[in-house]
Formats: C-alpha cells, structure tokens, sequence
C-alpha cells in the first residue's frame, strides 16, 4: 500500500482533480539538492492578455507574460533549475516536465508529489537531464483548464556532441485558443494564420512540431522532401524521405521535421476543421502557402530502419496489464454530469493502478474501443511501441512518452520500470483525463 503524505494539507489545497488521493513520500525521491546548476531559469506564473497574430485577444494564463511560455533550451547532461513562482493563479500551479524522466520527487504533479504552489508563493526544482530532443513543460494543477489557459512551453534539450551547424532550427507548438466569447482557435504559437519566415535555399530546417492542444493534429510539409528524424524526441534510425505523407500527431506528441530548403517556397500546415494554420518558408519571406491537404498518412511503426530494440514480440514480461479503453455516455463524474472515458470500464480513482517493481520488464496492452483517439503519457519513463494491430514494429524501435492510440486499435507498449514512485499515466487530451481516464503506475 501506498505510504502516507508528509504534506497531508496537499488534499485540500491546490490538489489536481486528476490526481489522486494516495500520496507517498517523495522526499527521497528528489532530484541533486547541491551542485551549481548549469541552467537556472525562473518562471513566473500570472494572468495577461495576449494577442493572436490575427488580433483576437485572448485572456490567457501565462509564463513570464508569454503563452506560450518561454522556450527553455538546456544541454544532454545539466543539472537544471527551475525557480516556479506564481503571482496570481489562484488555482495553484505546478510544473511538469513532459518528456524528461525526472525523479518522481520534481515531476510536479499536485496531490500527488507535490502541492500547488498559490499566489506569491514559490517553489524549485532541480533535475539532471538524461534524454535530448523535443519536450515541453506545463502546469499539471487542473492541467486541463490550466494548460488550455497557456500554462506551457517547450523545453528543448541538445545533445551534447552537436556541433554548431548552420541549420535553421525553430519549435512550432499547436494548441487551441479560446476567446473570452467561447470560440476554440487552432494556432502554431499565437500565430492563426500563415506566418511568413525568410530561408535562404540550400539550408537545412528543423521544425520542432509540439502537439500542445487535446486533439490529434495532421500536418502536412509542401514543396520539400522531408524526414521524420525523431518522435517525442527520440531519435529514428535511419528516417526514409518522403514527399507527400501526412503526419499525424496526437495531443502531447512531438515530431521533429527536416529538410533542405529549395529554391522555391515550402509552407506547413496545421489541417484544421475550418481554414488550416501554418507557416511558409521562401527566400523573399512573401509566398502564398501552398497547402498540401490529403494524402497518406505516415506510418510510423513501419518508418525507418530497424536497429536493437530493448523489446520485441518474444521478450518476456514480468507484469502484463491490458487496458481496454472506452467511453460511457451518462453519468455523474467530479459533480458533472454527461460523457466519461473510462480504462476497464472505471473512471479515476477506480481505475487499475499498475503495480510494479523496480527492474521489472513490464507490457501493457491498450485497445481502444471508443470513438475518439486517446494519446496515452505515462509519467517518468518512456515505452516502447512493440505491435499495432498484432502487427510487430518493423521500423526504427518507436520510443514514445505519449502513445496515441485511435479507434478500434490495440497496441502492445513495453517499458523498463526503471524510476521509483508514484506516476501517473492518462489520456492528454486533457478533457478526457479529467474525465475519467488516467490511472496510476506505482512501485511496490
Ligand atoms: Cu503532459 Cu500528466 O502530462
Ligand atoms: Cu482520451
């Protein structure tokens, strides 16, 4: 059974609705309290209004002023810090590190490894990073009002054999705007229509794709071959080129994107169900977008080259779980009633808790048996896709700390437990884990 909180007064204050009520000690289970840190930011949690690119004011929930918050960019290897301080949410505030498998201790989950930090109080983290790549950070108090609000940003990480390239290298983040009147707006950053950027021809671009809305996005990538060359940043082996394939990306998802600029314009799209979203690259930084609006989707369990996987379809496990993941159509949940996304048929708190221990190998199985995509994030650890559909992955091992699972699908993800505690795993589109579907992985 789960130990007894040290911070009993975490149920009542600042306590995400998602979380749970079992709390454990986590005070073992921080990050290095000494050491100098090699990157030390500070950021401040505070209401303001921001504009969209195309004037719409929006009264959003902000890091420093920005929502998106600023881009934090550290190096594989650092001891951060992070000073969170808010001003004014009156909800309380945390942060998450979506992507990076810190100690449970500084995953900054309310109620569960932490309280929410209240208005002018503050509260610091401190990790060292293991992993590269694309990731980002938000708010996990009432993550899902408090991240729609724009309590988020990248977090960006270099390996640290990367050599100063002449490359352009730029994060688009996606997510849905609401305006003061209720209408959702789809936007890369603030921008709700086509931003212009000036490349010169023969450079090479990455685009760092972050999927920070509820929804599977498609993008498309036209006037360029392109590559995937990593997926909740973790790198493909050997990513194949490709023209004409959508990429779709689940909420929570990141892609990273390469190609070399033409002589001619290249424009990214956001397909939207209204006019899509994006951005154009050309060397005069004024072309029209050419959007790219059907074709195949990439898959990406048959993408890249194969290479050691840590697990296959013959590995054996020592804990299997199977999580069927569904909806129910009424019901009273949280003191609303309508709609509930429910794993093996319970909402959360009834929901399984996975029971590990550390060094297990550890499948689960999820089958989606509802209408709607459910993009699965465990906490702490990152999984492996092995099958979809009983089909194995042939391509480049899929490594991903959000899974998307879409309808009528079973995939077979394995993970080393590997990262003592208490974790959460749940659906990030964040409605729906509000409503139901997240569960508990936790280390006996
Ligand atoms: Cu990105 Cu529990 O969340
Ligand atoms: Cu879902």
């Amino acid at each position: 059974d789960p130990i007894p909180p040290d911070n009993m007064h975490a149920h009542h204050r600042g306590h995400d609705p998602s979380a749970s009520d079992k709390l454990i000690s986590v005070v073992d289970l921080k990050g290095p309290q000494s050491g100098v840190p090699d990157k030390t930011y500070v950021l401040y949690a505070e209401t303001k209004k921001i504009q969209l690119a195309s004037g719409e004011t929006i009264e959003a929930w902000t890091f420093n002023g920005q929502a998106p918050g600023p881009e934090l960019v550290a190096d594989e290897g650092d001891l951060v810090e992070v000073q969170l301080v808010n001003k004014n949410i009156t909800s309380g505030v945390t942060l998450h590190w979506h992507g990076v498998d810190v100690p449970n201790g500084e995953d900054g989950v309310a109620g569960m490894t932490q309280d929410a930090v209240m208005p002018g109080e503050s509260y610091t983290y401190r990790f060292v990073i293991e992993e590269i790549g694309t990731h980002w950070y938000h708010s996990h108090q009432q993550s899902s009002i408090q991240v729609q609000k724009g309590l988020f940003g990248a977090f960006i990480i270099r390996p640290s054999n990367q050599h100063e390239t002449k490359m352009i290298d730029t994060t688009i983040v996606a997510h849905d705007w609401m305006t003061p009147d209720g209408r959702s707006i789809p936007a890369l950053d603030r921008d709700d229509s086509f931003l212009q950027n000036l490349v010169e021809p023969g450079l090479p671009v990455r685009l760092r794709l972050v999927n920070a809305g509820n929804l599977t996005r498609t993008f498309s990538l036209n006037g360029a071959p392109f590559k995937v060359t990593a997926i909740d940043g973790y790198e493909l082996n050997e990513p194949g080129t490709v023209t004409d394939r959508l990429l779709r990306i689940g909420g929570g998802g990141r892609y990273d994107v390469e190609f070399i600029m033409p002589d001619t314009p290249v424009t990214l799209a956001m397909l939207t169900d209204g006019k899509p979203v994006g951005r154009v690259y050309s060397k005069d930084g004024d072309s029209a977008p050419e959007v790219l609006e059907k074709g195949e989707i990439l898959d990406i369990t048959q993408y890249g080259a194969p290479t050691r996987a840590s697990f296959d379809t013959s590995t054996v496990f020592d804990r299997t779980f199977t999580l069927i993941l569904d909806q129910t159509y009424f019901g009273v949940y949280n003191g609303e009633a309508g709609q509930q996304w429910v794993i093996n048929g319970k909402t959360f708190p009834n929901t399984p808790t996975l029971m590990v221990r550390e060094g297990d190998l550890v499948k689960t199985t999820f089958v989606n048996r509802s209408f709607a995509d459910h993009p699965m994030h465990l906490h702490g650890h990152h999984v492996q896709v092995i099958s979809k559909n009983g089909l194995p992955v042939r391509g480049s091992p899929l490594v991903l700390d959000t899974v998307n699972i879409e309808p009528g699908e079973t995939l077979e993800v394995a993970f080393l437990a590997n990262n003592p505690g208490l974790w959460m795993d749940h659906c990030h589109n964040l409605d729906h884990a509000q409503k139901g579907m997240t569960m508990h992985v936790a280390y006996e």
